[in-house]
């Protein structure tokens, strides 16, 4: 099914288009990878409401990425539970193993490094979500051991696009 067909039927499951934007974003997402500004007119146009609407939700919720992501999005929690749990340590050590600051994406576009609000699993914190995926009870070590099953994720897929490829499961 085209972006266009998909987002059609998740609007067909609303009695106001304005309230399948989220769902409509979501697919737009993983078909495109990120949202820049024709996207998020495209889905506008396809539900027939205010661009603005679209614009307001893509830039609201850190689920939406407005500039390409690495093909593993890193988004720490870094709100009270995880905090007091020493989520700024374990940005310390991802932003020093990965060579990039908070926001940025590695050379080799595999890692985007975020820091999120409350990912609504405190009682795992610190917590990271990458993709669709939660990682809890977080440590340096774990965070180690994360990082090289990822790398070993990406080396098993045939060829990672420099230009940022689409995040798994986004
Ligand atoms: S504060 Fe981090 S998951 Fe809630």
């Amino acid at each position: 099914m085209t972006m266009r067909e998909q987002i059609e039927a998740a609007a067909a499951r609303y009695p106001d288009q304005r309230s399948a934007i989220m769902p409509a974003l979501v697919i737009a997402q993983r078909e495109h990878g990120h949202l820049p500004g024709p996207v998020l007119e495209e889905v506008a146009d396809i539900l027939g409401v205010e661009r603005i609407w679209v614009y307001e939700l893509a830039t609201f919720y850190t689920l939406f990425h407005i500039e390409p992501v690495g093909m593993f999005h890193l988004q720490l929690c870094d709100n009270v539970s995880c905090m007091l749990r020493r989520s700024e340590d374990l940005l310390r050590h991802l932003e020093e193993v990965l060579g990039i600051k908070k926001g940025g994406t590695t050379p080799d576009g595999l890692f985007t490094l975020s820091t999120v609000e409350c990912l609504g699993a405190c009682e795992m914190a610190p917590v990271m979500q990458v993709g669709d995926e939660y990682h809890g009870h977080l440590d340096v070590a774990r965070i180690d051991a994360l990082l090289d099953s990822l790398r070993d994720m990406a080396s098993e897929v045939e060829s990672v696009e420099p230009a940022f490829a689409r995040p798994p499961g986004e």
